[in-house]
């Protein structure tokens, strides 16, 4: 890491709350929070999106995963102040409907409580991959941990969700299907 980074980050006042602007699923917030508040907890706590979900709280399992600039990351790991003027996108957010409908009809869930992250991280993928193969599909989860399906059922989810992408994108611009 750049060494006057961890100078700049080591200079922050603990007991002192810092002001954080972001954008959350196109919209500007502004918060109150405090130095060693993480990004989770901006969402959770501050905004009351808790559609993302606190599980191991260590960046093992995924529950927390939220698209930061385009980029996926665990939210439990990325600091409040990091997220200063990022573009955050949560399970809440629109345009991604088609994919819970796919982990919907392939039941590419059990308990879920992995989904949101699940979810998130396919819209990552599909954003970069329009048409994944399983080996990439598998890669691109491989962040996110689930106790109860086994995969299967998740990976077919992504890739009926792939399949619907590629219908809505031709649809949006007007082709045929
Ligand atoms: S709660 Fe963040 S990775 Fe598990
Ligand atoms: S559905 Fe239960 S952990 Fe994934």
């Amino acid at each position: 890491m750049d060494a006057k980074k961890i100078i700049h980050e080591q200079s922050l006042p603990l007991n002192e709350s810092i002001s954080i602007t972001l954008q959350v699923n196109g919209e500007e917030k502004q918060l109150q929070t405090m130095p060693a508040a993480r990004l989770i907890d901006l969402l959770r706590n501050g905004l009351e999106l808790t559609g993302t979900k606190r599980s191991c709280d260590i960046g093992r399992c995924g529950a927390c995963s939220v698209i930061m600039n385009d980029s996926l990351v665990n939210a439990c790991l990325v600091m409040a102040y990091q997220a200063n003027h990022a573009s955050i996108t949560t399970i809440e957010g629109d345009g991604f409907s088609f994919i819970q409908d796919a982990f919907l009809k392939e039941g590419g869930f059990q308990c879920g409580y992995c989904t949101p992250g699940m979810i998130i991280a396919a819209k990552a993928l599909l954003d970069v991959v329009p048409i994944p193969t399983e080996k990439q599909i598998r890669e691109g989860l491989s962040g996110n941990l689930c106790r109860c399906t086994g995969y299967s059922s998740i990976i077919r989810a992504v890739q009926r969700a792939a399949a619907m992408k590629l219908i809505i994108d031709r649809c949006s611009a007007g082709g045929n299907v």
